[in-house]
């Protein structure tokens, strides 16, 4: 049993420098060939965005979450506006770029529950450091500040070095896996990659995750939490023998958001002074939940909901 925690009144918590897509998933058997056509056999048009879906998967488990984000003029970008309304996220920081397009991504998801996205960031692209320093307010009185690498890096670098000056903890989920800058990596107290990205960031061409995971702290980066699927997660720190948290083997519809789901529900009990324990078996379980149904956000469970399956499954 989790406990502690929950929204401290109405002062944000969590910052999220956020994307915002729209996403359209067509689901299909299997992976197409280069030059192939293939009809689905459904269509969805759902919410996602790394960032989104990381603040949504915060506020569900009790963080009071904020954002900092740049969306587009258009009916996707008040499709954002409607869904963080609903999820009490906070948007005084989300900007409206009236000609601009909204992000989108183009998801295929296959009969297995696997997929490939193409993100086409839009107005996201837009964010800059000097937006986010009209956030320095909400940045430095919160306790984490997270981003995904959906956003310009800037950007999340400029949020970064705020939320150090403040002592407020940094979380990045680096997907997509892109070149981070050397000075950038210092700015990182935690990171979760999965295992491709973690291997991609360190440059290393075999399969060895601890010799990945100890460059990235070598870097400069605070702890490295990898994501392993159904087998966990995996928390390596200066100079401490890596800790692994085992994870849930489940019946996957589809594996759309669980990494955001993972991050959103770190940053929420890390900013709830929870243990790495309990914080990484919270992140473990949300991420298992995500996967029950389609879409990124659909199946991300609330609080009260994770509790209990955990303790449903600890007593069997
Ligand atoms: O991580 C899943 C997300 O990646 C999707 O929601 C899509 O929008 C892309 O950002």
């Amino acid at each position: 049993m989790l406990t502690g925690g929950g929204q401290v009144g109405n002062k944000v918590n969590v910052v999220c420098v956020a994307s915002w897509n729209v996403d359209l998933v067509a689901h299909i058997s299997e992976p197409l060939r280069r030059g192939e056509t293939k009809l689905a056999s459904a269509f969805e048009r759902l919410p996602g965005g790394k960032g989104s879906n990381a603040a949504i998967a915060a506020a569900r488990m009790g963080a009071r979450v904020g954002l900092i984000a740049r969306i587009g003029g258009d009916d996707f970008g008040q499709m954002g506006l409607d869904l963080w309304q609903q999820e009490k996220i906070d948007t005084t920081h989300v900007v409206r770029a009236n000609n601009e397009a909204n992000g989108t991504a183009l998801i295929l998801v296959y009969a297995d529950g696997d997929n490939a996205i193409a993100v086409y960031p839009g107005a996201g692209a837009g964010l800059t450091p000097v937006h986010v320093e009209s956030a320095d307010d909400m940045v430095s009185n919160a306790k984490v500040v997270m981003a995904s690498c959906e956003v310009p890096l800037a950007a999340t670098q400029t949020a970064f070095q705020l939320a150090r000056q403040a002592g407020v903890i940094t979380l990045l989920n680096p997907a997509p896996a892109i070149p981070i800058p050397d000075e950038f990596w210092p700015l990182i107290d935690v990171i979760t990659p999965n295992e491709e990205e973690l291997l991609k960031l360190a440059n290393v061409y075999t399969h060895d995750l601890d010799s990945a995971a100890n460059q990235l702290l070598e870097k400069g980066v605070g702890a490295v939490v990898v994501t392993l699927g159904e087998k966990g997660c995996a928390l390596y720190r200066p100079k401490l023998a890596v800790h692994l948290v085992a994870g849930h083997s489940m019946e996957v519809r589809d594996t759309i958001g669980a990494g955001d789901t993972f991050t959103g529900a770190l940053a929420a009990s890390l900013s709830m002074d929870f243990s790495w324990e309990q914080s990484l078996r919270l992140a473990n379980a949300a991420a298992a939940l995500s996967t029950q149904a389609h879409g990124a956000v659909s199946a991300m469970p609330q609080r009260e909901e994770l509790e209990s399956w955990l303790e449903t499954i600890m007593s069997a």
